[in-house]
């Protein structure tokens, strides 16, 4: 683990192991999430708080209503009543793609990798910023053709090989197996994030 993570781990060591507890230094903070469907109440969080830097599961049988509250956090669908902050911005009622672009990023059950592109070009779709996204930019190549020649290349090949995907870059996303395929969504799902640092190839703090 890199060393600018380990204190933060480290510091959930003295947290007590109950639900709702405050996280030394939570990157995911929800309060007060609840989702009816009809009578049935799907999702019911009074509080939680995700530390930042650690790989955090979420566990419950079928029906628990773990789909639903990523759905709720991530802006695909909306609550009856709750807040939540990311990085301390209030996200309730704020659009998947916004939240996205905040840095939260979801991957789906049934993956969403682009069977018809390669897997590089899956991970370029990630990126953000780019500037062939403007509808202006588009109509001048000269703006963006050497943008997405060399867009991010490093932080791409580090980000495959760290999903042991760096040997299928070219490939086809449709021809990976079911697994690849999800560690591709995983891997795109990280081009988003600014912390991500293409050097050192570790998250920084
Ligand atoms: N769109 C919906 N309409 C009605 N009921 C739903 C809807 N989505 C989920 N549910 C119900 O909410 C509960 C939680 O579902 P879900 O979040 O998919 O659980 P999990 O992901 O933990 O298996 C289930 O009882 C499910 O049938
Ligand atoms: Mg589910």
């Amino acid at each position: 683990m890199p060393d600018d993570l380990k204190h933060l781990v480290d510091a959930l060591q003295t947290v007590p192991q109950e639900a709702g507890v405050p996280k030394p230094d939570p990157i995911l903070v929800a309060d007060g999430v609840r989702r009816h469907f009809g009578g049935l109440t799907a999702v019911d969080v009074d509080h939680v708080e995700i530390q930042r830097g650690t790989i955090t599961a979420l566990i419950g049988p079928n029906g628990a209503g773990k789909t639903t509250f990523f759905n709720l956090l991530t802006g695909f669908d909306k609550p009856n009543e709750g807040q939540w902050t990311f990085e301390g911005r209030q996200l309730a009622g704020v659009r998947p793609h916004k939240v996205a672009q905040y840095g939260m990023v979801r991957t789906f059950q049934l993956t969403k990798a682009l069977s018809r592109l390669t897997v590089m070009e899956n991970m370029r779709l990630g990126a953000q910023d780019q500037r062939g996204e403007k509808l202006f930019a588009l109509i001048f190549p000269f703006l963006w053709r050497e943008a997405r020649r060399t867009r991010s290349p490093s932080r791409r090949c580090e980000l495959l090989a760290s999903f042991n995907l760096d040997q299928k870059r070219d490939d086809m996303a449709g021809s990976l197996s079911g697994g690849q395929r999800k560690l591709l969504e995983m891997a795109r799902a990280l081009m988003v994030g600014r912390r991500w640092s293409c050097s050192t190839s570790r998250w920084r703090a």
